[in-house]
């Protein structure tokens, strides 16, 4: 049975992801950092679908967590799906440096780490495939945030350029808001952004996995943000970076 293992899976996106893939008949490996969450998540997978579901606590802004995920990603997987991320309470100058560098790791290293680890695997098989949720914030400026997504949609896209396999594929996904616990946890008063612009995670997992079938490098989910991300290429950049700098601030 083809192996799926999502970081971030124990609440939304993540979890998510976990749901669809485990109704797709896929082996599970849950990674974040709460264990008993865990443990719980799996267990309600295993009973709704059936299938294995293995839990890999890990904080991926430390060295040694990275590693945990990188050793098991070693022994092979069919799909990674590098989710886990998060957003500060604070603007970019209020924000201290080491969370700035805590969310460079999570961001960043985490998913540089374990895409090489899953790599060599995936095309040795030659099939396998990454996606790593990047942002729509990556095409537009809100400090450190937006810069490591913006780095995870250039990188994904990189890798994807040089991997020759053809069956080897890797994805940027690039949802917008999206209704999960990720405003509330980086206490982001989002009252001022209309309903349209609200997704439901099972929405952008369903059409990450058909531009993932399709073979698209970057996902943009749904026509609205798409329309958005062609806008906001002509727009000047220092009124991206009033507008988005503003955008669920207190
Ligand atoms: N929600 C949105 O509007 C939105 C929009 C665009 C992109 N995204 C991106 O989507 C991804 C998922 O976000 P979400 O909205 O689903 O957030 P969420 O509901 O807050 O879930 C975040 C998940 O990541 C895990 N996590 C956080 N820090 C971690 C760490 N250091 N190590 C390991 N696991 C960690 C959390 O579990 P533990 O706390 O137990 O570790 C949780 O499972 C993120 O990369 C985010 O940037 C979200």
């Amino acid at each position: 049975m083809p192996t799926a293992l999502i970081t971030g899976a124990t609440a939304g996106l993540g979890a998510a992801f976990a749901r669809r893939l485990a109704a797709d008949g896929l082996s599970l490996v849950l990674v974040a950092r709460d264990e008993a969450r865990l443990t719980a998540s799996a267990a309600e997978l295993r009973k709704r679908y059936g299938v294995a579901v293995e839990v890999l606590p890990a904080d991926l802004s430390l060295d040694e967590g990275i590693r945990r995920v990188e050793e098991r990603l070693e022994r092979g997987v069919d799909l990674l799906v590098n989710n886990a991320g998060f957003g500060h309470p604070g603007a970019f100058l209020e924000v201290p440096v080491a969370d700035e560098v805590t969310m460079l790791r999570v961001h960043c290293e985490a998913v540089l780490r374990l895409t090489l680890a899953a790599l060599p695997g995936m095309r040795s098989r030659g099939r396998g495939y990454v996606i790593n949720v990047a942002s729509v914030a990556a095409f537009f400026t809100r400090g450190t945030y937006s810069a490591s997504k913006a780095w995870v949609v250039n990188f994904s896209e990189s890798a994807a350029a040089e991997i020759p396999e053809p069956n080897v594929r890797v994805m940027a996904l690039c949802p917008g808001f999206v209704r999960t616990e990720f405003h509330q946890r980086a206490a982001m008063d989002t009252s001022g952004i209309p309903d349209f612009l609200w997704l439901s995670a099972d929405q952008v997992v369903d059409e990450a996995m058909r531009d993932l079938a399709r073979g698209r490098r970057v996902s943009v989910p749904t026509a609205r943000y798409k329309a958005i991300v062609s806008v906001g290429r002509f727009v000047p950049r220092t009124l991206i970076g009033q507008v988005s700098g503003r955008l669920g601030r207190r």
